[in-house]
């Protein structure tokens, strides 16, 4: 598979329902949990991508635009932004959808670094 072929297979995509125990004391969604679910989606697609051992080093700007209600959808698109040396960047959408209506929204953004470590714990050479 080409880089090209990796990177465009790698692209990931979580869902999940805007249930209660997601929610913070203004009933939508918890800002922590979200980018707990950004930080798994960037893990996911990284090892996706070349099926090596990654730990997160950085979290860029994590940019809410609009809150996300209880009772909806979020759909986080993870996709390659960034091939380094031992890290790579991942940047991660969160949309918005609603249950009844056609449509979505994108309402959160972020960039997150992941290194990849050998076995001895330390920063090795991403091989594709
Ligand atoms: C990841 C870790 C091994 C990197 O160690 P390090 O000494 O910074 O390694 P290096 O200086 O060789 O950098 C390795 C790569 O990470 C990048 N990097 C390091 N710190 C960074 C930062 N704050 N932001 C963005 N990139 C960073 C470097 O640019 C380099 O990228 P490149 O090889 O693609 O050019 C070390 O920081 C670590 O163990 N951190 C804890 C990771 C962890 O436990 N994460 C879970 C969450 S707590």
């Amino acid at each position: 598979m080409t880089r090209e072929e990796r990177i465009a297979q790698s692209e990931t995509h979580v869902f999940k329902v805007v249930f209660p125990d997601s929610l913070n004391h203004h009933n939508t969604m918890f800002g922590g949990r979200v980018i707990m679910m950004m930080t798994e989606t960037a893990f996911m697609t990284a090892t996706r991508f070349c099926r090596q051992t990654f730990v997160l080093v950085s979290s860029g700007q994590i940019d809410f635009k609009k809150p996300i209600p209880a009772g909806t959808m979020v759909e986080l698109v993870g996709r390659i932004h960034k091939v380094g040396n031992t890290s790579i960047k991942i940047e991660v959408d969160v949309f918005l959808e609603h249950l009844h209506e056609d449509g979505r929204e994108k309402v959160v953004n972020g960039i997150f670094t992941l290194v990849s470590l050998d076995e001895n714990s330390k920063p090795t050479r991403i091989l594709v």
